[in-house]
Formats: C-alpha cells, sequence, structure tokens
C-alpha cells in the first residue's frame, strides 16, 4: 500500500510505500534529513515534526495513526542532542498514513544560520567534512580482513555512499576505533568535490561522536584572530586573538622582508615565530571551547601575501620588489602539522591571493561583503600598516593594495599609542578658542566634564590613538589650526597658547598635565598625510580605471574601521565624498569571509572563483598614482568635489590654487 507524503518547508513530496521510514521517505523524494548514526537512535540529527490535521493544499489527512507509533529506541533515547517536545526520530518512525512531515532547521543537512556572533549572515552550513556513525564488529582470529577495511565496507553498506579512501593518519585510528566503541564508531570523511565520488576517511573514534570543529583565522601583520566553530550548526564556541610575533622583526610587512634580506635564514625565523603563535591560538581556542583538539578537522587560514608566504615556508623577497611575483596565487591545502600547526586529524586550507600586494586576507574581505554581489559600487577600504583596496560591483571588480605604513596606527607620531586604556579616541575643538576636549579609552566622560581630572588619576593620558589622531588633525582643520596644505598657522602664536612655536614648525598642544605633555606636531600632521594620500590615490587610481562611476557603498574594514568616525575620515579625505550612511565599518571581514570558507564548500568556491577575476592595479608601477598622491595630500582633497560633506560640516575655504570643490584645477605640489 502506498501513501502520500509531504515534507515541509521544501514542499517535496510522493507516494512511499507502507512502512518505510520516514528518514528513507527523505533521502527516497529528496529531501534533506541530517543523520550521522545512519538510523540507529543515537544521533538525534533526523528529528522531524509530524502535522497533524486536514491539509486541503495537497489533498492530505493527516492523523496521528499515520505514523507508527514511539519505539522503544525513542522512549529511551538519550542523544546528547535532545528530543524535542512533539517531535519523532525520522530513522525510527514509519509511514503508515498520507503524512505532511516538518523538517526543523535543526535537522536540515544544508541549513542556513544567522550568525550574529560573527556577522556572517544568512549562511548555507556545508562543510568540507562529514562525520558517518557505524556499527562494527571486531574482526576475529581467522578473519580475513583488515581494521580499515571493515570500516570502509561498514561506511558504505551503512550510509549507502560510495566506499571512502583513508587517509594515513587515520589508519593508525582504525582499530582502536573498532575495540573501543562498545559495537560503533565515528568515521569524519572528508568529502570530495565531485558528487558520487568517493571521499576520504581522515579520523575514527570509537563510539558515537556528535559534531566536529573548525577554526578560521585571519593572519594580520599586527594582530592573530582565530574562531574555533561548530561545523555543524555553525556555533562559534571560542574566539581569541595574538599580537603577531613577526614585530619584533619590523612592524611593517616591508621591514619584515628587509629582515629577511640582510639575515641569512630570517625567513626560517618569521615562519617559526607565526607557526608558532598560530599553534599557541588554536590550542588556546579549544581549550577555551574545551574541546579535544582531535575533534578539529581543519584550519582555515587567510592573510596578506607576505603572510601567506612566510606561513607556508616560501621566501617573501621576491614581494618586496617589482615586479612582485607570488609563488602561487592559488588555494593551497594540506595536513595541518606540516605547518607545524598540531592537531593530529586536521588539514589546513589557505585561501588564493590575487596579486603580489593583495592577498588571500583581502580575497576572504571580498567574499565576506560581496562587491562582485552587488549591482551598485562598492569600495571596500582595509586600512591597517597597508590598506587593501576593492572597488566593483556585478560586472567588474578592481584591487589594490597601498603602502599607508603605522601612522594610522598611531606609531611614528610623536604622542601616538595603540587603542588602550589612556589614549585618547575622540577630540573637539573650538573653533574661536582653539580650546580642544576629548575622550579617552577607559575614561567614560569628556575631558570638559566634571570629574575628568579625578578619572585621569586611576587612567592617566598617556597618548592619541589611531581614531583619535584621525580626529585631532580632522577638528585642527576644521577650525583653521592647519592650512588645506596641512601647515600649522604660525600667525595663531598670538591667539592661543595652544599653538607654540618648535624651531622651525609648530605645534599644538592637545594635553597637559603635570610633566605629560602631548603635542601634535607638524611632522605628525604630514605622516598622517602621506598616510592618507597613499591610501586615497590608490582609491583614485581604481574610481579612474572603473571609469569613475558614483560610489556610494562605502565599506571600512578591520579596526581602525571599526572606530573611525564616517565623518572625519571625509574631512580628512580618506574616503571620496559619499552620503554618510553610505559609510560604514564592518569589522574584520577577512576574517569573516574565512569563517565562511570553513562552514560552506560552495562560499569557498565562490571566493577562488572570484579571485580570478578581479584585475590587479599596481600602484607602485601606476605613472598616474603620483599625479593622485599629490592631489590627495591636500585636506580633504586638493580638488575633488565635497558635496556631501558640506552639507555635514563647515569646511574652511579653499586655499588658493586648490580649486573650488567642482572643478579640475590642480593644486600646486604641497
Ligand atoms: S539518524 Fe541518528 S537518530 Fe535517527
Amino acid at each position: 500500500m502506498s501513501h502520500r507524503i509531504v515534507f515541509t518547508p521544501s514542499g517535496l513530496d510522493g507516494t512511499v510505500e507502507t512502512g518505510i521510514t520516514v528518514l528513507d521517505a527523505a533521502r527516497k523524494l529528496g529531501a534533506d534529513i541530517d543523520s550521522v548514526c545512519g538510523g540507529r537512535g543515537i544521533c538525534g540529527r533526523c528529528q522531524i515534526t509530524p502535522s497533524f490535521g486536514s491539509f486541503s493544499k495537497w489533498g492530505i489527512d493527516a492523523v496521528e495513526a499515520s505514523l507508527t507509533a514511539k519505539t522503544e529506541d525513542e522512549i529511551n533515547y538519550k542523544g546528547k542532542r535532545a528530543l524535542v517536545e512533539g517531535n519523532r526520530l525520522g530513522c525510527m518512525a514509519k509511514v503508515c498514513g498520507d503524512m505532511v512531515i516538518d523538517v526543523p532547521a535543526m535537522s536540515q543537512v544544508h541549513r542556513q544560520i544567522v550568525r550574529k556572533d560573527l556577522d556572517l549572515g544568512v549562511i548555507v552550513v556545508d562543510p568540507t567534512f562529514s562525520l558517518f556513525y557505524i556499527a562494527v564488529t571486531p574482526s576475529e582470529l581467522g578473519d580475513d580482513v583488515t581494521a580499515s577495511q571493515i570500516i570502509r565496507d561498514a561506511i558504505a553498506q551503512q550510509h549507502n555512499i560510495a566506499r571512502p579512501t583513508i587517509s594515513n593518519n587515520a589508519l593508525s585510528q582504525v582499530n582502536r576505533a573498532i575495540d573501543k566503541g562498545d559495537g560503533g564508531a565515528t568515521i569524519a570523511i572528508k568529502r570530495s568535490e565531485v558528487d558520487g565520488v568517493a571521499g576520504n576517511i581522515v579520523a575514527a573514534w570509537p563510539g558515537f561522536v556528535e559534531t566536529m570543529f573548525g577554526i578560521a583565522i585571519d593572519i594580520g601583520s599586527t594582530t592573530v584572530a582565530g574562531h574555533l566553530i561548530d561545523l555543524t550548526t555553525g556555533e562559534v564556541m571560542s574566539s581569541s586573538g595574538v599580537m603577531n610575533p613577526q614585530i619584533r622583526f619590523g612592524e611593517d610587512l616591508m621591514s619584515r622582508v628587509s629582515y629577511v634580506m640582510m639575515n641569512k635564514g630570517g625567513e626560517k625565523e618569521l615562519t617559526t615565530v607565526i607557526r608558532s603563535a598560530i599553534n599557541d591560538l588554536v590550542h588556546e581556542l579549544a581549550d577555551k571551547a574545551d574541546i579535544t583538539p582531535d575533534k578539529i578537522l581543519e584550519v582555515v587560514m587567510v592573510g596578506n601575501p607576505i603572510m601567506h608566504h612566510i606561513l607556508l615556508g616560501i621566501d617573501p623577497t621576491p614581494l618586496g620588489a617589482a615586479p612582485f611575483v607570488l609563488a602561487t596565487s592559488e588555494a593551497t591545502f594540506g595536513a595541518a602539522e606540516e605547518l607545524d600547526i598540531h592537531l593530529s586529524n586536521a588539514s589546513f586550507y589557505i585561501g588564493p591571493c590575487i596579486a603580489g600586494h593583495v592577498g588571500a586576507d583581502t580575497a576572504a574581505a571580498i567574499l565576506s561583503e560581496g562587491p562582485h554581489r552587488g549591482s551598485s559600487m562598492q569600495l571596500l577600504i582595509d586600512v591597517g600598516t597597508n590598506a587593501e583596496i576593492v572597488l566593483g560591483d556585478t560586472t567588474r571588480q578592481f584591487a589594490a593594495s597601498s603602502p599607508t605604513g603605522p601612522a594610522f596606527e598611531g606609531a611614528q607620531l610623536s604622542c601616538g599609542q595603540r587603542a588602550t586604556a589612556g589614549a585618547i579616541e575622540k577630540v573637539r575643538i573650538d573653533p574661536v578658542t582653539f580650546e580642544p576636549r576629548f575622550r579617552a579609552i577607559g575614561i567614560d566622560m569628556w575631558s570638559d566634564e566634571p570629574g575628568f581630572d579625578e578619572a585621569v588619576i586611576d587612567t592617566p593620558i598617556t597618548g592619541v590613538c589611531g581614531s583619535g589622531i584621525i580626529e585631532v588633525i580632522a577638528e585642527m582643520y576644521l577650525a583653521g589650526i592647519i592650512s588645506q596644505d596641512g601647515v600649522v598657522q604660525g600667525s595663531l602664536v598670538d591667539k592661543t597658547p595652544r599653538v607654540v612655536s618648535d624651531d622651525r614648525t609648530f605645534s599644538y598642544l592637545l594635553y597637559e598635565y603635570g610633566d605629560t605633555k602631548l603635542f601634535i606636531t607638524q611632522n605628525d600632521i604630514r605622516a598622517i598625510q602621506l598616510a592618507k594620500a597613499a591610501l586615497r590615490a590608490g582609491i583614485d587610481l581604481l574610481v579612474e580605471h572603473a571609469g569613475s562611476p558614483e560610489v556610494h557603498d562605502i565599506r571600512l574594514a578591520g579596526a581602525f574601521g571599526a572606530h573611525i568616525d564616517p565623518t572625519y575620515a571625509m574631512v580628512l579625505g580618506l574616503v571620496p565624498d559619499c552620503p554618510l550612511p553610505g559609510v560604514r565599518s564592518v569589522g574584520n571581514s577577512a576574517g569573516t569571509g574565512a569563517a565562511k570558507a570553513l562552514l560552506s564548500r560552495a562560499q569557498r568556491r565562490e571566493m577562488e572563483h572570484t579571485v580570478t577575476h578581479v584585475t590587479k592595479i599596481e600602484t607602485a608601477t601606476e605613472p598616474r598614482f603620483q599625479d593622485l598622491f599629490v592631489a590627495a595630500m591636500a585636506f580633504p582633497h586638493a580638488y575633488a568635489p565635497t558635496p556631501n560633506l558640506s552639507t555635514l560640516v563647515t569646511l574652511p575655504p579653499r586655499t588658493e590654487g586648490s580649486g573650488d570643490g567642482g572643478g579640475q584645477r590642480r593644486r600646486r605640489r604641497p
């Protein structure tokens, strides 16, 4: 006798014979129901919600008797994934009448998840690995069969998939998996990219193992940040970050390459310290999440090309000079142990690079923010010691890297410091009195509020961090303390004690308390001008290559972007003029992209495909870059119009030769 069965939310329906399990019916009709234990009532992954009642849409009257009664296994079910009230185990409940069956999200293999903790948006979890629980019988004396044969055969027979191959690493685990598991073992298989083709067994554990994990890491030149993620649910189990220990060989990338050039064996030192830091990080993540490292099956990493090469043990010196030839731009993979990451069962995957200066971190950021998926132009900027810039829409994408140096991070400035307690992060300057007020990290009030003087006793003001530097220079410009050329106006010496002579230039006294004096010097302003001109010229170069489209979607990635006020970014001219709501911070988009590539094979393929279509613009060899750089030295820019910014702040009149805001006149070289 046959019955009509409808699966929701997929809407897949068909007829099945009496007595078939709901799980098998789903498989027959192509509906998506998870199973690790292969229908043994152990994993709880196959939970379904029967719907009873009259469904005129399908002509089905579903009654309780349309499913068999609860089995002993269901009644006694004690799996880790609790059986939700009203749910049945799809592998136990058998069809004996017309039914409408809802497959809850938790039971869908390719379920969509929305992660807020890592801002993954909506993503379909479809990792590279799958778990299979199998019933196994230890072989007896005289059996002509190996442990790996038992496991491979059991998977093929019990899960009805192609007989998998097995890795050398897993071979060392098969005997124990069979002997110690009370008749059951859980096998992790790296899936083939081709449907129907056998996967490869990468790990084998005795008994039932419910889930597996992966780690996504963004290797920045300053920090290395990682997330440990459940590969079956997409849940972020732990997150952590460490300083990149290569900093002791040089703050920025080029100084590290110089170290390698000047010190025999230097590349090995750099490789050793970053691998060691990553190994420490992955074990810290596992400890934090209380997970044994053998359950971690993959580490996905992204980083700029120099980090990429050093991590892989490739000499980075070809990336230090034109023509900046990558050893490879393709995604790379292998056993984690090859990179001294001591996770016995894990593979590594490093994303593809785009060009000699634009790496896998940018590829991951593109995947995360999706300029290639949008119909309007998106400008994606990740500012670190190098700025990676991507401009694109569905039809074309351009990418470049600009050497901004560490000035935006507060380095090389007389009062610059990292964004830690006591660092000034917000600044306002009265345009009449030239007096500043500010906020500092760790002090929950403005400097002109009552109680501030007491607060600095506990949290002394020690410097100015990146966002504070941007704000103080932008405010100095808006208050007329510096000219559009970035020159501190010595004529103000008589009007305010804040402007002081400093040999042949002038400085602005931002803060004074006891022996502490924080000045914004002419050299500080020059350093920021050079950094912002490098960034802006890179942006303008891409905009020109794209045919000068309107850009109303500007995304600031990375820690710097997270703290910068978009209005001040425009006052300085870090980014082109744009309606303010169009400028936003997107956090660590490279790390987010790495997590997406970890959780989804489709996303990984999309990243690998997209980078092959990105047009690389080499700022170092583009003749136009120098002109754009000179124009970008001015605040906010020598001649670019500022219609949106002008509605937000009162900009000082442009100085002679700087253009009228709408014309194309050029200013002389500052
Ligand atoms: S498939 Fe594992 S409990 Fe049903």
